[in-house]
């Protein structure tokens, strides 16, 4: 028998004024009945593009997804990245906080994700309406009510999927579309210093590529970050619980609200994470800047492999260099709303990108989504070691 035909990789089209360089759509591929070939065929396209929508999905059972994240990673804890529901929902701290988290009945490390009411019957959830504040609600400068119910909206979290404590981050992140709003369109507003807007199709993710990032910063700044690395928190989202953020959903305002570490919940040492502030992507071999700034309690910050490295633990500091890097890709151009349609499952390098949820006025309709991801058998691999007693 003649071996089935690998499916299809189109490079998603932009526009001139679009400098964002990643995304790809796939057709062709059945995630219901998908060879160990194609597994590795698919994991390839996503290192490759750092993201890619997958069309014609509709029939397939929630358990699929949750295996396929398990296959392209078959040496990782079957368990996903943020654990299991009940610790999640108990010790989550801001990612748990103000929004209703459920597992599929059957696939519980598949996540519904969402808003409103779900139907009468999902999945064997049976008449759930997911509850979940806006995701402004986070941020310290207000947006009001008026503004928001008329459609002006917010990135919410520029971050990637990662526990930072304990399992390592995902190294891909899967999010099923099941049902969205389609109009109106809403229009994302920095509301900050600048004007930059972006307008498009509610119920969507925003992403830009870490790897652009990387690309955008200076010699001098991708040396120190090609040899220094953070220190997360311990529970950071509840060391950072109490925090709040910068209108464009991107970095702290630092008002001094962290918890101090006898507030937290009990932690071990061995479990406090510490990585490179580069990501090497193992297919392509570009670099990303790669730290999550909310949740980073110390830098060790040197520029190159025979120097000691200085410690930096005022996190005031530490934020301050971050954002200088990181808003430069925080621009229209290479921020990227990838229009999901209901079948299609959207995957992305999670070790490569930020993403972020954008919210709209909850009288617009239900939003459905089955996110799921898996704590990786690895940590990330930055271009120079960390050195061991660090
Ligand atoms: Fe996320």
């Amino acid at each position: 028998m003649a071996p089935r035909p690998m499916f299809t990789t189109t490079p998603m089209k932009k526009t001139s004024n679009e400098k964002h360089n990643f995304g790809a759509v796939i057709e062709g591929i059945d995630l219901e009945d998908i060879s160990d070939s194609e597994v590795k065929a698919l994991a390839d396209a996503i290192w490759t593009h750092k993201l890619v929508i997958v069309k014609g999905q509709h029939h397939v059972r929630p358990i699929k997804q949750w295996e396929l994240v398990t296959r392209f990673d078959p040496d990782a804890p079957l368990v996903h990245s943020h654990g299991d529901l009940k610790t999640f929902n108990k010790q989550g701290g801001l990612l748990s906080k103000g929004r209703d988290v459920y597992g599929v009945p059957g696939a519980e490390n598949v996540r519904l994700i969402g808003k409103g009411y779900q139907g009468h019957d999902h999945f064997g959830l049976k008449g759930t309406t997911v509850r979940k504040e806006p995701g402004h609600a986070w941020h310290n400068d207000p947006l009001s009510d008026e503004e928001y119910t008329k459609g002006h909206t917010r990135f919410q979290r520029w971050h990637i999927d990662a526990p930072l404590y304990a399992r390592d981050p995902a190294l891909f992140t899967t999010l099923r579309c099941f049902k969205r709003p389609t109009q109106p369109n809403v229009t994302i507003h920095w509301d900050d210093a600048s004007d930059h807007t972006i307008t498009t199709e509610p119920g969507l993710t925003a992403f830009f590529s870490n790897v652009q990032m990387y690309d955008l910063m200076t010699d001098d700044e991708r040396r120190i970050a090609d040899h220094s690395w953070v220190e997360y928190a311990p529970h950071p989202y509840q060391w950072m619980g109490n925090c709040k953020s910068k209108s464009t959903g991107l970095g702290l305002v630092s008002q001094g609200k962290e918890k101090t570490f006898e507030d937290l919940s009990p932690y071990e040492e061995e479990d406090v994470k510490r990585y490179p502030m580069v990501w090497v992507n193992p297919v392509t071999g570009e670099r990303a800047f790669m730290v999550h700034g909310i949740c980073v309690r110390r830098a060790f910050m040197r520029s190159s492999l025979d120097e000691d490295a200085q410690v930096v633990d005022d996190v005031v500091e530490i934020r301050r260099w971050l954002s200088n890097i990181q808003e430069r890709v925080l621009r229209p151009e290479y921020i990227m709303n990838p229009k999901v349609e209901e079948g299609d499952i959207i995957m992305w390098a999670n070790w490569q990108m930020f993403h972020s949820a954008v919210d709209y006025p909850d009288h617009w309709g239900a939003r459905t989504m089955h996110q799921a991801n898996v704590g990786s058998s690895r940590a990330p691999v930055g271009p120079t070691p960390i050195p061991v007693s660090a």
